[in-house]
């Protein structure tokens, strides 16, 4: 929510204020402690080169309606590297220490300032003292200071800067045109960045088609025409030019990518205070998922069901959710993030819901499909078996060593064989009508995390395996199996040897969720009075 006017009537804008509030006082005692932040920022240091710096910005505010923002969710990355999470902020590391005795440094942060008025209107703010005592910084600033610091950006040999946000307003966008003027940023085509983004994060042999197609439809005729990697790229699409073409890219624009192999390096692999957090977030989710098998009925509505999930997480004091919760019976199951949620009676069709909590940042992203009747069809229980045995084989591949791209293959292996049987394809190429999405990704402190999406998985990566098959109406096969769409999905904690399921308290197997759904629910006769 964003700051009110002044002009706003007290009642309307003291309701919104309570929601505004962005104080990281008294804060529950398994928050990630601010050594935890501190060792984050070394482990950074750690990674970059000689005379180098790197500078994290927060994620500007956005416009919910009239006089109302929605609420605010930090930059990942700066909370990860400071446990800032208010906006306007910046954080400056530097390789080496800055200065030399007493008044040496080796990082700064960039606050927002204490304004008793504006806090009384929406929120406490930790400002710069609070910077030093809560999250353990010697040099925090205003952010109004960033302009007359004394930092000579032009004297490293590298400044290491994510993508800076477009749609910066107020004191960010003062911040960030600062920065751009000390630092000299060059001006890039946004389009291009991101291109030359998407290519240097996701450039493999196999992607290289698609990428191809991506700058073609992406880019601007004379940025197309005119900017020589693309061109390379586009003209000879081979593994070679690819390698050559993303080491161009870091040279010449490399601030923006190098951020992010830094940060994919650090983030893909959890710490052990990180882990403590992704398995309450996964446990309180998945335990959300089996109080809503236990109160599914037929008459319910997609949304009571999204309450009831929402309900457990907050009980759990999660504060957020990861990801706009998807609840969708039938037709809606077959839309993949489908947010609507608005269809009123589920009947007997198969309810897919794809709910995450947030706990103290970190999110969870749990699958389930459930039955209202508290019974699969033949039908539904053929499809949704498919989709149980690949993640079983999956599951077993949830080790240290394993190929990320070998989870893919075997989920297209098991899903495409499963769909042969039941003739609803002929040939694994049609596949992917039916599962059009990846069997799995990072998930930490963004449902969709930093991480290592080429090599090998390694022990303390947390991934989802999620794979699913959705058939709408109108599709080649049998019509009994239209509006059937199922996804399993959890979130698995990679090991040495095994992968841990941090999801497993909702049930999985189809013989589990009926029993579940057998069980009483604290919800079973919940009544409200009619509205007027
Ligand atoms: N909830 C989004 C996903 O499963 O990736
Ligand atoms: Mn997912
Ligand atoms: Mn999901």
């Amino acid at each position: 929510m964003r700051s009110i006017k002044k002009t706003l009537l007290a009642t309307t804008a003291i309701c919104l204020s309570i929601l505004q509030a962005h104080s990281q006082q008294n804060l529950p005692k398994d928050y990630l402690s601010k050594e935890f932040h501190a060792g984050r920022r070394q482990a950074l240091r750690n990674l970059m080169p000689a005379n180098s710096v790197a500078v994290i910005f927060a994620y500007p505010e956005r416009v919910f309606s009239n006089d109302v923002n929605y609420v605010y969710h930090a930059n990942p990355d700066l909370y990860y590297f400071s446990g800032y999470k208010e906006p306007d902020a910046a954080l400056l590391v530097f390789k080496e220490t800055q200065g030399t005795g007493d008044t040496s440094y080796n990082e700064v942060l960039f606050v927002r300032k204490r304004d008793p008025q504006q806090e009384q209107w929406t929120g406490r703010r930790l400002g710069v003292d609070g910077g030093k005592s809560q999250l353990g910084f010697k040099r925090v600033y205003n952010s109004s200071e960033f302009e007359k610091f004394p930092v000579d950006f032009k004297k490293f040999s590298a400044v290491i800067y994510d993508e800076l946000p477009a749609d910066a307003t107020g004191e960010l966008a003062g911040l960030i045109s600062a920065f751009k003027a000390k630092a000299n940023v060059p001006v890039i085509d946004k389009a291009l960045l991101n291109s030359l983004n998407v290519i240097n994060k996701y450039g493999t042999p196999a992607t290289l088609p698609r990428i191809v197609e991506y700058l073609k439809k992406s880019l601007k005729p004379e940025v197309y025409n005119s900017n020589e990697l693309v061109q390379q790229l586009v003209n000879k699409p081979d593994s070679v030019t690819l390698v050559a073409v993303k080491e161009k890219i870091k040279s010449k624009y490399g601030a923006a990518n190098s951020f992010n192999d830094y940060t994919v390096a650090l983030r893909g692999i959890k710490q052990p205070e990180e882990i403590a957090l992704m398995k309450k977030t996964a446990q309180l989710s998945a335990i959300a998922h089996a109080e809503v098998m236990k109160a599914i009925k037929p008459s319910m509505s997609e949304r009571e069901l999204e309450g009831i999930l929402l309900y457990v997480h907050k009980k759990y004091g999660a504060e957020d959710e990861g990801y706009p919760p998807i609840v969708g019976v039938g037709a809606n199951a077959c839309i993949l993030h489908y947010e609507e949620n608005n269809e009123t009676v589920l009947n007997n069709q198969l309810v897919l819901l794809d709910v995450g909590s947030e706990y103290h940042g970190y999110s969870a992203d749990v699958t389930r499909t459930v039955p209202p009747t508290g019974k699969f069809s033949e039908e539904q229980k053929a499809i949704y078996q498919i989709v149980y045995d690949a993640q079983e084989e999956v599951f077993k591949m949830c080790k240290e060593g394993v190929k990320y791209r070998d989870l893919e293959a075997k989920t297209g292996e098991v899903l495409a064989a499963g769909l042969i049987k039941l003739g609803i394809i002929k040939d694994a190429k049609e596949l992917r009508t039916y599962y059009p999405h990846g069997v799995s990704h990072h998930v930490g402190l963004d449902v969709h995390d930093k991480g290592d999406y080429q090599g090998d998985l390694r022990e303390g990566m947390v991934i989802t395996v999620e794979p699913g098959l959705y058939i709408p109406a109108g599709s080649k096969c049998d019509k009994k199996y239209w509006n059937i769409g199922v996804r399993i999905e959890d979130d698995i904690l990679i090991g040495k040897d095994k992968g841990t399921n941090l999801s497993a308290d909702a049930p999985r197997s189809w013989q589990d969720v009926e029993k579940m759904a057998a069980q009483n629910s604290i919800f079973d006769g919940a009544k409200f009075p009619p509205l007027k």
